[in-house]
């Protein structure tokens, strides 16, 4: 069941991204070599319980942190713990946020200190896809458009998209329907209209497509061992067209010319 959101409703979606997109900010500011992932949840658990917004992933099915954590290999949702960051590892931090009801959910893939030239590139399309996944959403055009306008940017260059996880509805529930894939057949799955609230995240890996998860149920890494990336935004349904409702801005501010 798709949920279309009123005019209210989506102002509300706003704030809650906005907040989300904040915390984020935050979390750039700490994202260096030396410190724990664990140290970066908690940045953004309090800076968003001094906002007044809930954590939405911490407890969620069992999930122990505010952020995602994903380093490296991992694919998506992975936990905080206390791994230091070093020197050339890439770490995404993805998070969501409800706020007055509603949910806000971005994700972000940062470089620790120097890195690995290909690694970048690999980040570089990855948050590219996302906007080119954003273009793609238009009134009247279907899910499929968004999929495989992400899908064919990313093996242009070489990359593969992970199928196992996709983006998804968001609203009142953090993970509402039609779910979002990456890959796909442009003029397939259900029709775009105004008033659809979608989470956008392209996951892309350096190698193969292939991931597995790890015995703690949740982690979920690629299988070759390589890197992978992943961006996300919230947008809206607004007079035909996606509106962002989540910013890297934040974000862009904190890292200044690190900003890729
Ligand atoms: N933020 C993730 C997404 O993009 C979901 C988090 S799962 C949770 O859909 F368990 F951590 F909440
Ligand atoms: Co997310
Ligand atoms: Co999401």
């Amino acid at each position: 069941m798709i949920y279309l959101k009123t005019s209210e409703e989506i102002e509300l979606m706003r704030q809650a991204n906005i907040l989300v997109s904040r915390t984020l900010g935050e979390v750039a500011k700490w994202v260096a070599p030396g410190v724990t992932t664990h140290k970066l949840d908690t940045i953004a658990r309090e800076f968003i319980q001094d906002n007044g917004g809930r954590p939405a992933c911490l407890g969620y099915g069992g999930f122990p942190g505010t952020l995602c954590i994903e380093v490296n290999e991992v694919v998506v949702h992975g936990f905080p713990s206390n791994y230091t960051l070093r020197e050339g590892d890439i770490i995404g931090t993805d998070c969501v946020v409800e706020l007055n009801g509603f949910h806000g959910d971005t994700c972000y893939t940062f470089a620790v200190g120097e890195i690995d030239p290909k690694v970048m590139a690999l980040c570089k399309t990855t948050k590219e896809s996302l906007y080119k996944g954003i273009e793609a959403c238009v009134e009247g055009k279907r899910i499929g458009d968004i999929a495989n306008a992400v899908q064919t940017y990313c093996e242009a260059r070489g990359y593969s998209v992970v199928r196992e996880m996709c983006g998804h509805g968001i609203g009142k529930k953090m993970h509402e329907d039609p779910q979002v894939p990456n890959y796909g057949r442009r003029g397939i799955g259900p029709v775009i209209k105004n008033g659809m609230c979608l989470a956008i995240e392209p996951m892309i890996n350096l190698g193969s497509r292939n991931v597995k998860i790890a015995a703690d149920g949740w982690t979920c890494s690629t299988k070759d061992g390589k890197p992978s990336a992943h961006y996300e935004h919230t947008v809206a349904m607004v007079d035909g067209k996606a509106e962002i409702l989540t910013t890297f801005d934040y974000i862009q501010e904190v890292l200044g010319d690190r900003f890729i």
